[in-house]
């Protein structure tokens, strides 16, 4: 399946109704299971407890994942009585800011497990009896199936999030990322040439309400980093008194590092004259091969700037993650149509970190860049915006209140998410003062 301004008439892959209600049950059994993974490894004590103050509790996160899939596949799908009318309110991310969500009463534990664990059974009914070759477009293709899996699968990045912030010993592990083997003639960087491409997407079932729909956009040829920034690049960034010279900074980004004197990025200390990390409770070297993590996009900028670069486009990111000069079209994913698999991309939370840059070979766009989908979620210059001829759905609060000069877009994903919510189209965005989120960058420069 490929996105062209000019539609061919071929059905997309993946269309059929059987093959759909077989995904979208797939979809949801492994992000429950990872969700288990996320909330059995620690006690109730730690269910409860806020680890940070830019994090919920885990155990809002586990009745939140419930409560939204009891609203959208249990009332809206299938029409049923909401089962606690009572908790909505707790759960509804914009009454209650994360800082404030310790202090409600909400589901304990043992409550909040049998919650969800109601609902999934009840929404594995409604899956069996969908019909997903018609009915209206929340229904059509599974698309609030697949939209909840997202939506599950978000919050487990969210909570793998908390899992880094919280103190104490490790309790997650996983085997180490393949190695990058074949990079000796590796270019820095690689062109891509100028030209009309096709961004967003009009037939990708699960596709979300912000990627849509396709659309023609001219981007000017530009150079883009063959790997995302490395540690070893970003600490001679540091080094070179990086945090120290205003002239780098964005004045809101050297605001950010004045008040809160930063040095490096998050989780760095120095040690007797090296950079040390802690990741998921182990304290370890920073890697100098690996893909810068946990900077905020001012950090981003500045070290583009330092380089005498700059972040890339949103567009220019998607030209070419997806755009294949010898067909004219754009392909789901850096490597083609197919979907990801653990040769390809470093997703789904298969290790606790980026591979070293270079690696994924397989995995690379047609221009030669590699890496731009898994390990590091990429910051890019742009705003949040609507794609042309955007439209809401199935609710405001998923993208169109977020429209707009405070957020940042970022793309690609990171190790910590699953294929299902991950495509060459995919958008996330944030502030740019955030960085406990998994995030790098890659830079560009202008022909
Ligand atoms: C798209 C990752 C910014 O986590 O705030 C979860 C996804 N939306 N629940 C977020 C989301 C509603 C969202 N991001
Ligand atoms: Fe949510």
């Amino acid at each position: 399946m490929t996105d062209s301004a000019t539609p061919t008439g071929s059905a997309p892959e993946g269309a059929d109704p059987e093959a759909l209600r077989q995904r979208a049950l797939a979809a949801l059994l492994t992000a429950r299971e990872r969700t288990a993974l996320l909330t059995d490894s620690v006690d109730d004590h730690e269910l409860t407890a806020q680890h940070s103050p830019l994090m919920s509790p885990l155990v809002w996160d586990l009745a939140h994942i419930g409560n939204q899939e009891e609203l959208w596949l249990l009332r809206a799908v299938a029409g049923r009585e909401a089962m606690r009318p009572e908790i909505d309110g707790l759960y509804d991310a914009f009454e209650h800011p994360r800082a404030t969500r310790p202090s409600l009463p909400l589901l304990a534990p043992a409550e909040a497990r049998t919650y969800a664990a109601e609902v999934r059974g009840r929404a594995l009914d409604v899956l069996d009896g969908a019909a997903l070759d018609g009915g209206g477009p929340l229904v059509r293709s599974g698309f609030a199936f697949g939209m909840i899996a997202q939506h599950e699968q978000q919050h487990d990045e969210t909570m793998l999030i908390t899992h880094q912030l919280r103190a104490g010993t490790a309790v997650l592990s996983a085997p180490v990322p393949p190695a990058a083997t074949d990079t000796a003639g590796l270019p820095a960087e690689v062109l891509v040439p100028g030209g009309p491409f096709t961004m967003g997407t009009s037939t990708e079932p699960w596709a979300l309400d912000n990627e849509r729909p396709a659309h023609v956009r001219d981007v000017p040829g530009f150079f883009i980093d063959t790997t995302p920034v490395t540690c070893g690049a970003y600490q001679a960034f540091i080094e070179d008194g990086g945090y120290t010279e205003r002239r780098w900074w964005e004045p809101g980004g050297w605001k950010m590092v004045r008040e809160h004197e930063l040095t490096a990025p998050l989780f760095w200390h120095r040690d007797a004259g090296r950079w040390l990390r802690r990741r998921f409770g182990v304290t370890e070297e920073v890697p100098a091969n690996e893909p810068v993590l946990h900077v905020s996009w001012y950090e981003a900028d500045a070290y583009a700037r330092w380089a005498g670069r700059r972040l890339p486009t949103e567009a220019e990111w998607e030209k070419a993650a997806r755009h294949d000069p010898a067909s004219g079209r754009s392909r789901r994913y850096p490597w083609g149509d197919e979907d990801p698999s653990p040769e390809l991309a470093n997703l789904g939370q298969r290790h606790l970190r980026p591979a070293p840059a270079g690696a994924y070979p397989q995995g690379q766009s047609p221009c030669g860049a590699r890496q731009l989908m898994g390990d590091v979620w990429e910051w890019t210059s742009s705003d949040f915006l609507p794609h042309p001829g955007f439209s809401p759905f199935p609710y405001r609060e998923y993208s169109e209140v977020f429209f707009g000069p405070d957020h940042k877009v970022l793309r690609g994903g990171s190790f910590a998410v699953d294929p299902v919510a991950c495509r060459g189209t995919f958008r996330n965005w944030d502030l740019p003062v955030r960085r406990q989120i998994f995030s790098g960058f890659r830079t560009a420069r202008d022909i």
